[in-house]
């Protein structure tokens, strides 16, 4: 008879479907435990994901690979900000990762920021051809893998460090800086206008 090969056939395929609906569950389990250093960044960072200070990055849905380099980079001050050069100094490798990791997975937070003016809208588009800014960061801003997303980023947070990569300032990444050498000084406010209300 064909029954108790249905019924097997569909108990086979319950299983497979307990055992795919289990498996979400438990890396959402595993998102949500925030590792207990990441507790002392959301004084600066924020609590919801909104940085208390425009001159503090958003980190939340920042991407991993990204994060986790910053953070390398401020522990071996290769990036030079006094107040992260001494946060990251006291992480491991793994605790570096598992931060950056569970801020990744954090929603991005919405800034409400309001739209370039059209002209600045003109010169960064013009800008953003020139320095090929989306073969690294995408079409959008939003970046990908160690490229950060820029797109909704706080202005005066990217108008500090465009200023920062092109006086060379922010030594971390030299092409970054190079790229912003091609350009006006004029285009660094119009390119952080536009980013930010992306
Ligand atoms: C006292 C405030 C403060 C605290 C606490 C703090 N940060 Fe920061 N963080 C900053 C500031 C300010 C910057 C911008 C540095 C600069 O000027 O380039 C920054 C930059 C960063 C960046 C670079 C982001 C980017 O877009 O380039 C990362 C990543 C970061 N912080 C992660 C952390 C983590 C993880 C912690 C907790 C372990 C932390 N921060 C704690 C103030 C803080
Ligand atoms: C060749 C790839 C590449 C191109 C082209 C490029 N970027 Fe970047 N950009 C990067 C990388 C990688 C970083 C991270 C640098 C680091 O290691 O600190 C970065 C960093 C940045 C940051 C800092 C983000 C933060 O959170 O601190 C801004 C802003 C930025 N880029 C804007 C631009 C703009 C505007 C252009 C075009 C004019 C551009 N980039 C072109 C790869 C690129």
């Amino acid at each position: 008879m064909m029954l108790p090969r249905t019924v097997a056939l569909f108990a086979v395929a319950a299983l497979a479907f307990v055992g795919l609906s289990l498996a979400p569950g438990r890396a959402r389990a595993q998102q949500l435990a925030m590792p207990e250093k990441a507790q002392q960044c959301l004084g600066c960072h924020g609590e919801k994901g909104v940085p208390v200070d425009k001159l503090i990055p958003v980190i939340a849905g920042q991407h991993q690979g990204y994060l986790y380099l910053m953070l390398r980079d401020f522990k071996l001050g290769l990036r030079k900000n006094e107040i992260m050069n001494a946060m990251a100094a006291e992480m491991t490798r793994d605790e570096m990762m598992a931060i950056a990791e569970w801020f990744s997975k954090q929603p991005w937070p919405n800034l409400n920021q309001p739209r370039a003016s059209e002209a600045d809208t003109k010169r960064s588009e013009l800008a953003i051809v020139a320095g090929q800014c989306g073969a690294c960061h995408g079409a959008q801003g939003m970046g990908d893998g160690t490229n950060p997303r820029i797109a909704g980023q706080w202005q005066e947070y990217l108008l500090l460090t465009l200023t920062e990569f092109r006086s060379r300032a922010r030594k971390n990444n030299p092409w970054m800086s190079d790229i912003l050498n091609t350009l006006q000084p004029e285009d660094m406010p119009a390119l952080a206008n536009y980013m930010a209300g992306r």
